[in-house]
């Protein structure tokens, strides 16, 4: 056990990493005090709070791993909002999700044979005079059951695949810059699409349209009950508000009608689904879908898609699983995905940002 002054981080837990990769770094409990109350373990993550900042911009993301008395959702909500300024809600997400409770969320509903593609959350929204920071400064995940089998969240330090993409393909993206135009549906119809009342929050249009409007988004209603959102540019690099480094951070590798889900076999490999995926797909690729341009409207080369990622693929490292694990990513320099997997499964997932004005 502890004593009454919270100990420093290696009297607690053993810093460690998966073989070579720095990413993530591992924070155990040591044997000894893997049965810290805990009371104790956040009052040593207050303590330790600007270290372990320090810790997660060098490698990316922190994976807490044996502290037994992280069991769910309130100790994962308790954690992230001891070591964190502001927790947010997921509104103008592109992925469905339910509630768990407070700001804690299922970490994705997609359906358990599709692969999640490596993404740091959110960074598909624009800086606009009301949201000039719009992307989560964190995102956190909570181990409640570990996958039966499969169901890794890979991780990829976008500083790195910044650094190996080519870089004329850096030139067209920076000069040219983005724009995504979504095509939301009213409802479910294969079960994994994100419906616009899920997106704005809201199933009434006027709420909607001023949801929009506050972002600067332009939106169109079409005739089956969807909405056309038009987002404003965005950029396709920044730089870590901290650290200065500068990373690749888009998802245009993701958000492209060449990549769309239903391209593949998005209800499963049976014969069976492999013929609803086919009845499905007409109505399916015009009732929903993400297409990213440049910003003036001009088509990016799927070649340069292609390239992306793949550079993202031969980056990216994956850790098993295991019940209790709480892991911390920066969301700017980290993007996260899913692996397949064996049910059971359930990961929660949670939003946070840091305090913007201190570092001014
Ligand atoms: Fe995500």
């Amino acid at each position: 056990m502890l004593t009454d002054s919270p100990a420093s981080l290696t009297e607690l837990a053993v810093l460690k990493t998966f073989g070579s990769s720095p990413l993530p770094l591992i924070i155990e409990a040591k044997p000894a005090q893997a049965d810290v109350s805990r009371e104790e373990l956040l009052a040593w993550l207050k303590e330790h709070r600007s270290q372990l900042d320090r810790l997660l911009h060098k490698h990316g993301a922190l994976l807490f791993r044996n502290f037994k008395c992280l069991q769910g959702a309130d100790d994962f909500e308790a954690v992230i909002k001891a070591t964190s300024h502001t927790m947010l809600d997921y509104a103008g997400g592109t992925t469905p999700r339910s509630a768990i409770s407070g700001k804690i969320v299922s970490s994705t509903d997609a359906p358990s044979h599709l692969t999640i593609g490596l993404h740091q959350e959110m960074s598909y929204l624009e800086p606009s005079p009301n949201f000039p920071d719009p992307t989560p400064d964190k995102v956190a995940f909570f181990c409640e059951i570990e996958p039966a089998a499969g169901g890794q969240t890979p991780l990829c330090d976008m500083r790195i695949v910044l650094q190996k993409l080519p870089q004329d393909l850096i030139d067209r993206f920076e000069s040219k810059g983005l724009r995504l135009t979504r095509q939301l549906p009213e409802t479910k119809a294969a079960g994994y699409e994100v419906t616009w009342p899920t997106v704005f929050g809201t199933a009434d249009r006027s709420e909607a349209e001023a949801f929009a409007a506050k972002r600067g988004w332009r939106i169109e209603w079409t005739d089956d009950g969807g909405v056309r959102v038009f987002q404003q540019p965005s950029p396709s690099t920044r730089c870590h508000r901290v650290t200065g480094e500068k990373i690749w951070f888009n998802q245009a590798h993701l958000l492209h009608t060449a990549f769309a889900p239903w391209t593949g076999d998005f209800l499963g490999p049976s014969p069976e689904e492999k013929a609803e995926a086919d009845r499905l797909r007409p109505a399916m690729s015009t009732r929903f879908f993400y297409q990213s341009t440049h910003a003036d409207g001009s088509e990016l080369l799927v070649s340069d898609l292609e390239i992306i990622r793949k550079t993202i693929a031969d980056t990216m490292t994956m850790f098993d699983w295991k019940a209790g694990d709480l892991l911390i990513c920066d969301n700017k320099l980290v993007a996260h995905g899913r692996q397949p997997y064996t049910p059971p499964r359930k990961i929660l997932a949670a939003l946070a940002a840091d305090d913007r004005q201190a570092d001014h």
